[in-house]
């Protein structure tokens, strides 16, 4: 276990945060603030803890080590004040004068958000005198930023070795948690269900997986590097032509491991991604996929998935079933989302799209934990050590 923000006494005490606030913006609206509620536990905890003033930090998109107005935080200044309900001042940096005397001119509780820390080619550098300057703005460090756990950069990483008493906040506890647990001691049956567009993305996790689930469902664009892997006709559908062997070796892995490794049986196929096209559900055995592409699972992979999940004490689930952004191929990942859903266990969602699905779908509220991780979550269930995690002390 890690240290967390409940070992530290924050009293008039100065605290750095660092957040994940990487949230999806259009035109300065925000998409998506997930990201932003998921932080308010642990902003509110300092502020009740009697912290005089609670600076926040986070980095937004790939600027590339420059200042982008397209990249800024301060959507997300204006988001948080709303949901803390308190006001909550923006810093035009996030260090030198403009953050210092942010900080220093605050009123005591106030909240503070620097800008994009990725302002700074030092950030991604994990400069530690970039961290020492961060460090400076502050008497005590807390890092929430689960989803950028696995990025050794200076605000996640250098600053930790800066202020060795860097405690984990209370999102970041929850995280390490629930992925923590279902790696170490989850409870049986598990069932992982991946899906997503490319197996590549997914090796790891699947290798990390083998061991450990007994079941694990297979959907989205990559079921399609097996059944090609298999021989089976896969007409314009993406494969991924150089995983061939490493869809056969996660098979035969699986089948020495006598789990279930599940395939979808049907899908719905047509010419084109787009919504009003025709389409059709095929047997995947079925050479009339033709030159067509298979776009979502079918009903009776639906079905097979469901019953798979019914008796489930652990899900883990990352990655879409299909294109469920077009209505007409949907309803495989929404079948998904409803039976995680109806799960008696312990179930995590993680990943953009399986999230915006499970919201789709209206199961949200009945998922035990989604994670705030994309890309980290993914490194963490493929049993990779995160940088931000490995360097914040233990209890
Ligand atoms: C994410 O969205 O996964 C994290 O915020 C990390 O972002 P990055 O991939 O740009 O480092």
């Amino acid at each position: 276990m890690k240290k967390t923000i409940r070992d530290l006494d924050l009293k008039n005490r100065r605290v750095f945060i660092r957040d994940d606030f990487n949230v999806p913006l259009k035109n300065g609206v925000i998409r998506d603030d997930t990201r932003i509620r998921a932080s308010l536990p642990t902003i509110k905890y300092a502020r009740d803890a009697g912290a005089k003033c609670v600076v926040l930090a986070s980095h937004l998109g790939r600027p590339k080590g420059r200042p982008n107005p397209e990249m800024s935080l301060r959507p997300v200044a204006d988001r948080l004040a709303e949901l803390l309900g308190v006001p909550v001042a923006f810093a035009g940096d996030c260090v030198g004068p403009e953050a210092e005397n942010a900080v220093r001119n605050a009123p005591p509780g106030a909240v503070v958000l620097l800008e994009n820390l990725r302002f700074h080619p030092e950030e991604e550098k994990n400069e530690i005198g970039f961290a020492r300057a961060l460090a400076s703005l502050a008497d005590a460090y807390v890092n929430d930023a689960f989803g950028a756990a696995h990025r050794a950069h200076a605000s996640v990483e250098a600053i930790v070795r800066l202020t060795p008493q860097a405690p984990a906040g209370l999102l970041m506890e929850n995280e390490l948690r629930y992925l923590g647990g279902v790696l170490e001691k989850p409870e049986r049956p598990f069932v992982a269900v991946l899906g997503g567009a490319k197996v590549s993305d997914k090796i790891e996790v699947i290798e990390n997986l083998i061991p450990r689930v007994d079941r694990l469902l297979i959907g989205g664009a990559m079921a399609y590097t097996f059944f090609k892997a298999m021989g089976k006709p896969t007409g314009r559908s993406l494969v991924e032509d150089d995983k061939l062997d490493a869809a056969r070796d996660i098979m035969r892995r699986a089948q020495e491991r006598g789990l279930q490794f599940l395939l979808p049986s049907d899908h719905v196929v047509t010419d084109k991604p787009e919504p009003g096209v025709p389409t059709e559900v095929l047997n995947v055995d079925s050479n009339a996929i033709g030159d067509r592409m298979g776009l979502d699972i079918g009903p009776v992979t639906v079905a097979a998935y469901t019953k798979a999940l019914r008796d489930a004490k652990t899900v883990v689930w990352n990655g879409p079933m299909g294109v469920f952004e077009i209505d007409e191929f949907a309803h495989g990942t929404i079948g998904v989302a409803k039976a995680v859903a109806e799960v008696q266990g312990t179930t995590i969602v993680g990943g953009g799209d399986s999230i915006a699905a499970i919201k789709k779908a209206g199961v949200a509220d009945r998922i035990t934990h989604i994670s705030t991780g994309g890309g980290a979550s993914l490194e963490f269930l493929a049993g990779r050590t995160l940088p931000g995690v490995a360097v914040l002390p233990d209890n």
